[in-house]
């Protein structure tokens, strides 16, 4: 794309760029595509993938945003199948890597790959709740307030650093699906704006 087109068409070849891990629905990608288009967000999402057939690729590829299907072979290992991954995702020189709903366990060969440059969204105020079923297990505890946490990804499950927090107050009589309605949309107005303040910090 010529420079002048480039500039009528918004796109600024200094946006840092990211690339977003899904594995389902996408709604905190599809938040995160939208506040770029708002240009809220000062970033350019240059790939999607999903580890499955998900809804959120075709939802990204609604954005104008690259976005495939990238699996597992079958007997692969997770390291092995990491570093395949973190070569498909080099090619596009990201600045950061953003999991939105990202099921698989991160392994080494991509986390040396992209150091400090992964970001995770859950659904509870970690430490608490770490794993699978976040929203269930704040219901089972009797937690009265639970929300989410966006953290760096390291080696351990839902135990990287903490970037930033939003709370959420459970409510009497509270379901999984309402309390996790809930803490959907505050992570959906958490996420693009930590994406935006960590950028600042990387000096991208
Ligand atoms: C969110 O609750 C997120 O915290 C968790 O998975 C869910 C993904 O939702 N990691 P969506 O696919 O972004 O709608």
């Amino acid at each position: 794309m010529s420079l002048l087109r480039r500039v009528f068409s918004g796109k600024n070849m200094a946006m840092p760029r990211i690339v977003i891990l899904i594995s389902g629905q996408g709604s905190n990608m599809r938040a995160i595509l939208s506040k770029i288009r708002q240009r809220k967000l000062a970033a350019e999402c240059v790939l999607v993938l999903s580890d499955r057939e998900a809804t959120g690729l075709a939802l990204a590829r609604t954005f104008g945003v690259k976005a495939e299907l990238f699996a597992k072979h079958k007997d692969e290992s997770r390291e092995a199948f990491d570093t395949r991954l973190a070569a498909r995702i080099h090619k596009e020189n990201p600045a950061l890597v953003v999991c939105a709903g990202y099921l698989k366990i991160i392994t080494r060969p991509l986390l040396t790959a992209f150091p400090r440059r992964i970001l995770n969204i859950h659904p509870s105020l970690l430490p608490a709740f770490p794993g699978l079923k976040a929203q269930q297990q704040a219901l089972d505890y009797g937690v009265k307030i639970t929300g989410c946490t966006i953290h760096l990804v390291d080696e351990g499950v839902d135990t990287g650093r903490i970037l930033a927090q939003s709370p959420v107050a459970v409510k009497k009589g509270d379901s999984v699906a309402a309390l996790s309605r809930r803490i959907l949309a505050a992570e959906h107005d958490l996420y693009w704006r930590t994406i935006a303040g960590y950028l600042k910090t990387l000096k991208v």
